[in-house]
């Protein structure tokens, strides 16, 4: 006996960053965050549970995966499993339309595509956000990735009440612009670098302090559609995040020369034409721009004089996570391929 479920989740860019766990098991976060998901980026996920296999395979982008890769999607079953009392083995099938592993989130679509698709192939019935605290236990940043529009991750007290929960829809003139420096495997994970931060640097108390006032204010901001102060909220908060790892010991960043030559000129441009556009880092090189939908042809204008037109990606806001049909499936499987 078989059973086949597929789905499509989008990636999340955190406007305020989840920065540090205080339970690593559980996946659960030092401080509660909040996210815009992007429809430009996702992950098509298939999962097929299978009686006939004795063992989980995962292939990624076409590709069969190394040991430790099956390893941690077997452990993520095994979370259904165990909870569900389901005995067959998988085979998971997944593309990215989302560099991975490169600063741009393929583990927070990852991690909700599968989940959903896992909901759907075993007839689970759960909603979004109780998927959305097993999606937290693969990535915690896909957490957020059930929903879309704005999204906060509510640290919440336990693991059953650390979940996403939809903010706003983010279809008020919301764009984001992603400047690609760097899309090559990163050196230090988000999960290795938040935990050396939490362990070594003496800001990090005051980076959860100052976290907790930035999303109560941006929250506010949010729901009153005032931009600006969406946009300076989450620039200084990624900001302090990356404070802590150059005040880590020993102290890294994720920052390359170019991200700071990409810095510069989204500040310049700001002040020389007035358009609206707010920067946030990841645990990569890579630049994003929080932005006018409607200045987005225009910044990037002015970005192209400066960097490489191929490189800057636009994006509108994006929806919640979804199933597909096998008609859809097929279809990301070609596109995947054609691209
Ligand atoms: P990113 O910035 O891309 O999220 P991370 O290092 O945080 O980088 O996560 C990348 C990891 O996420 C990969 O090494 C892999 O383990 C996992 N991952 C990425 N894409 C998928 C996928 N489609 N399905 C399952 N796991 C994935
Ligand atoms: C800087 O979710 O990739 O992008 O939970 O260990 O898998 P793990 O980490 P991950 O970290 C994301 C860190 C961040 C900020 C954010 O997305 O909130």
């Amino acid at each position: 006996m078989t059973a086949i479920g597929r789905a499509r989740a989008h990636t999340n860019i955190a406007l305020i960053k989840y920065w540090g766990k205080r339970d690593k098991a559980l996946f659960l976060p030092m401080n509660s965050s909040l996210s815009l998901t992007l429809d430009a980026f996702y992950t098509d996920t298939q999962v097929i549970f299978d009686e006939a296999l004795t063992e989980d395979q995962f292939v990624l982008n076409g590709q069969n995966q190394t040991d430790s890769e099956v390893i941690k999607i077997s452990q993520f079953l095994d979370l259904f499993r165990r909870a569900f009392k389901e005995t067959r083995r998988a085979q998971v099938l997944s593309y990215n339309f989302v560099p991975t592993a490169a600063g741009l989130a393929s583990s927070a679509s990852a991690f909700a595509a599968l989940a959903m698709a896992v909901n759907q192939a075993l007839g689970l019935g759960l909603d979004r956000e109780t998927l959305s605290t097993y999606a937290r236990r693969g990535s915690g940043s896909s957490t957020r990735s059930l929903f879309g529009g704005f999204v906060e991750w509510d640290m919440g007290t336990t693991s059953e009440n650390s979940v996403a929960q939809p903010v706003d829809d983010a279809d008020w003139d919301v764009g984001m612009i992603v400047i690609a420096i760097n899309t090559s495997k990163k050196t230090v994970s988000s999960r290795i670098g938040m935990d050396h931060t939490v362990s070594t640097s003496p800001f990090y108390e005051a980076w959860k302090e100052s976290a907790k006032h930035d999303l109560v204010a941006i929250k506010e901001a949010i729901l009153a559609r005032d931009f600006q102060t969406v946009g300076q909220i989450t620039e200084h908060n990624g900001m302090k995040m990356h404070a802590t790892t150059l005040s880590a010991n020993p102290p890294f960043t994720y920052f390359e020369p170019e991200t700071l030559r990409v810095q510069n000129l989204v500040r310049q441009i700001r002040e020389v034409t007035g358009l609206s556009a707010y920067m946030t880092m990841d645990a990569g090189p890579n630049v994003k721009v929080l932005c006018r939908a409607s200045e987005m042809e225009r910044l990037v204008a002015e970005l192209a004089k400066d960097f490489p037109n191929d490189k800057i990606i636009t994006s509108l806001p994006g929806q919640a996570a979804y199933c597909l049909t096998e008609e859809e499936w097929r279809e990301s499987e070609r596109r995947f391929y054609d691209d």
